[in-house]
């Protein structure tokens, strides 16, 4: 998988996009009506149709929104993997959670959603109104603006976007189009992340003066990210971009302002080159045996259907050696942020960790959060998810009781989908997120590999003009 559609590098396919001959506005309006204000079902695309295309926008959506939308067109460079997503979504064959199942699910909706590899033909042939864009991280942007200008909302995956082009390119189409745009920061939905912003608001500690922020990835989950597409800085703009504009949307969401200066350091240290020994991929290793991260993708039958029976489209190995000599992101991240509201953040991202998860503290004029946020750890089980509140002159702190909820991403997942297919649904603490806070938090990451490249600090309006941009 290069980053290139139908061999058109993503740059030319920006360029273009905006100059493309307008094709007739593909979305069915019913007057000015939209389908959800007349009770019709509402046309979907997605375009991706990996494991998020079709875990958590796919099969559940099949499942639990059925009465609301309808799936029109699949699309995705790998049609053997799109032909897998319609199977799935013809069954809606998924967990509780929206995990692929291999128990078998309810059949749902024997239609054969019709499976494209043409993005365009896709629009043209199905008429969708809304497009769910789940594809590799720096394709986002293509699909966002050309989704528009072909008359359609767009749902969108984090990050918006990689490079600080594709975020300006994306502003203007914005401007320009208009459109209803989604950016499906679920992890702002976490019941932890939610009750923070709630003290936060109640003023609990006074103003806001800087936070602390430690994402630690474990082995387990830390390794995945350089074993796939992700390993390589032009797929995900490294896990600045694609791992932490989940925590850059969360700190933005927390602090209400915008981030202005960003300075960061990054190294490589144990992946990529830094390893021992390498081969392409896992199952094909002479070195099996020694390898510490080793791994088997034939023990999931989800994974071989969906990755390694279709390797013969596009040669993508789902199962990649991390020590490959083309893996350039970081394994270790320090980022600092400033914002216009003065507050200063401090935030570290550490791969291959004995646990994972976060310590995040937020410092106050009138005292401090502390939210301790573990989903694994080898020494402490269960999961650990403690907020405690300490105010200033007072001895003792208090722990903030956490709503406890069950389903993929502690939950949030589920959420987000009733707010992106539920019209109106209520929103009292703004979770929900568009075009602007999508590029708010791609930039920062943005900056901060900006910097580790420059070796100088950068600020974000150097690299991006938003004046007038409130989508
Ligand atoms: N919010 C979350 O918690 C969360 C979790 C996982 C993934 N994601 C996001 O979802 C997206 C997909 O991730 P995934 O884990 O499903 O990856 P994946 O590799 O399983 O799927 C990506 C799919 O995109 C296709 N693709 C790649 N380039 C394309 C192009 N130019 N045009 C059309 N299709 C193309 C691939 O063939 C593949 O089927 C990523 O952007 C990722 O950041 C978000």
């Amino acid at each position: 998988m290069s980053g290139k559609t139908d061999g058109v590098t993503r740059r030319s396919f920006l360029k273009t996009a905006g100059s493309t001959m307008a094709i007739a506005s593909a979305a069915t309006q019913v007057g000015n009506l939209s389908a959800q204000e007349t009770g019709r079902k509402t046309r979907l695309a997605i375009v991706g149709t990996g494991s998020r295309g079709t875990g958590m926008w796919g099969s559940p959506v099949v499942r639990d929104y059925a009465d609301r939308v309808q799936f029109v067109g699949l699309c995705d460079i790998n049609k053997k993997r799109a032909l897998v997503a319609q199977r799935l979504l013809g069954r809606g064959v998924t967990d509780q959670d929206g995990h692929l199942s291999d128990a078998g699910g309810q059949t749902v909706d024997a239609t054969e959603i019709p499976v494209f590899t043409d993005f365009d033909e896709m629009i043209r042939v199905t008429n969708p109104e809304r497009v769910i864009v789940t594809t590799m991280d720096s394709t986002h942007a293509q699909y966002v603006i050309r989704a528009m200008e072909l008359g359609c909302d767009v749902i969108c995956e984090k990050p918006f976007a990689t490079d600080e082009e594709q975020c300006q390119a994306i502003i203007d189409a914005q401007k320009k189009y208009g459109r209803q745009v989604t950016v499906t920061f679920n992890a702002r939905y976490g019941a932890s992340t939610t009750k923070v912003k709630e003290l936060l608001n109640a003023g609990e500690i006074g103003d806001l003066y800087s936070v602390d922020y430690a994402e630690y990835l474990d082995d387990d989950h830390g390794t995945s990210y350089f074993r796939r597409w992700h390993g390589i800085k032009e797929n995900s703009g490294t896990l600045l971009v694609h791992k932490a504009s989940h925590h850059f949307d969360q700190l933005n969401w927390w602090i209400g302002s915008d981030p202005t200066d960003i300075s960061a350091l990054g190294e490589l240290r144990r992946f990529g080159r830094k390893g021992p020994f390498r081969h392409a991929n896992c199952r094909l290793c002479t070195q099996k045996a020694e390898c510490p991260s080793y791994w088997d993708i034939t023990k999931s039958k989800n994974l071989v259907q969906m990755y390694v029976e279709c390797e013969s489209e596009d040669g993508y190995y789902r199962d990649g050696c991390v020590y490959r000599t083309g893996v350039n992101i970081y394994d270790a991240m320090s980022v600092q942020v400033k914002y216009a509201n003065k507050v200063l953040v401090t935030y570290s991202l550490n791969v291959g960790a004995p646990c994972e998860g976060q310590f995040i503290v937020f410092n106050g004029s009138k005292g401090r959060i502390e939210l301790r946020n573990y989903d694994r750890q080898p020494f402490e089980a269960p999961a650990v998810a403690e907020i405690r509140l300490m105010k200033n002159g007072h001895k003792d702190s208090q722990l903030i009781p956490i709503e406890r909820r069950s389903g993929s991403h502690g939950g949030s997942d589920r959420l987000i989908r009733d707010h992106v297919f539920i019209p109106n649904s209520p929103d009292p603490m703004k979770h929900k997120a568009g075009s602007r806070a999508g590029i708010m938090s791609s930039i920062i990451g943005i900056a901060a590999y900006r910097s580790i490249e420059r070796k100088v600090p950068v600020q974000v309006k150097d690299l991006i003009d938003i004046s007038g941009f409130e989508a």
